[in-house]
């Protein structure tokens, strides 16, 4: 049978909502902090960090289900990293995922104030859930060299490295090879983190993780340039968040600099570099992550 990305994309999407909603709805204790959380968590956003994770344990011919937990762990890390991203004092936006920000959405009590917190929350419960399953696994050695990677994409080496230069570079004139590293740091780290954690979980030898972060790594910067190609051409509704914003925050972008065309160009190039890593695979087996790869750059949100 012909492989369907859509499918794919939808069973392994559902696989993930069910996960996260049955880990939210087992929260107890603060029930404003619950809301919050899962409010930012179920808005609806594509998976496709958790999607890489489970994909990545199944090129390695395993059962993506020993992997479940991670992928939803890292879609919590991603989503505190867009609400964080989205407060005033960072990009300032409005509306995520089709929905009013969390701070907005929560203005009548500190909107400010509770996305900082529901951020904290989604960030530290990641960890939590990790731990948690590699404490009751019979083998909990790839589940925590994959939360000790993830954990090392979400901090100061990278998610946070990068979104502080980021920041810090608004306004200022930077080279294309310096965007490229503040891409590859605050998206690309975390996109690595996923298809390795999936990798290593399914028990990846060191030559196809190799091979795999080389795919991951190339994905990632296209995936960074395509959303900046969106935010000059995109449409909002579609893409459930605002656009032109790059353009008023002054971000480094390669749109920006080297047009629409050029990036387009440069990061079709990017795919077609992840698709040769894949080469040595199985071609069955690759078929998810090759069209994953694909979808990066066609997307249109
Ligand atoms: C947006 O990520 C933020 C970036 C790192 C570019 P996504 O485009 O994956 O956002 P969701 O998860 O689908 O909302
Ligand atoms: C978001 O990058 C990166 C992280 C949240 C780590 P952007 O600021 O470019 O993403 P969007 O366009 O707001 O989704
Ligand atoms: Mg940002
Ligand atoms: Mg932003």
């Amino acid at each position: 049978m012909e492989f369907s990305l859509k499918d794919y994309l939808r069973k392994k999407e559902k696989i993930i909502n069910d996960k996260l909603n049955s880990i939210m709805t087992r929260l107890s204790n603060n029930s404003l902090m619950r809301e919050t959380m899962t409010y930012s968590l179920m808005a609806g956003g594509k998976r496709l960090r958790p999607i890489l994770c489970l994909a990545g344990a199944e090129i390695v011919k395993s059962d993506y289900k020993k992997a479940v937990t991670t992928a939803c762990a890292i879609e919590m890390i991603h989503t505190y990293s867009l609400i964080h991203d989205d407060l005033p004092a960072m990009d300032n936006d409005e509306l995520r995922r089709g929905m009013p920000t969390l701070h907005i959405k929560y203005k009548k009590y500190r909107g400010e104030a509770i996305a900082i917190l529901a951020g904290d929350g989604l960030l530290t419960l990641a960890f939590e859930i990790m731990l948690s399953d590699a404490a009751k696994a019979k083998n909990p050695l790839p589940l925590i060299k994959a939360a000790n990677l993830i954990a090392d994409a979400a901090g100061y080496n990278n998610i946070i490295a990068g979104q502080t230069e980021d920041i810090l570079s608004e306004g200022k004139k930077r080279t294309l090879s310096k965007i490229e590293k503040i891409d590859s740091l605050k998206t690309g780290a975390l996109i690595n983190a996923s298809v390795l954690s999936g990798a290593i979980i399914g028990g990846a030898d060191l030559k196809r993780q190799k091979s795999l972060e080389i795919y991951a790594k190339n994905i990632g910067f296209a995936f960074q340039i395509t959303d900046d190609i969106l935010n000059v051409v995109g449409d909002q509704k579609t893409m459930g968040k605002a656009v032109g914003t790059d353009k008023t925050n002054l971000k480094n972008t390669f749109p920006d600099i080297m047009g629409l065309d050029k990036s387009k160009k440069y990061a079709e190039n990017l795919i077609k570099n992840a698709l040769k890593a894949l080469d040595k695979f199985d071609d069955k087996l690759a078929e998810p992550l090759k069209a994953v790869a694909l979808y990066v750059i066609e997307r249109n949100k």
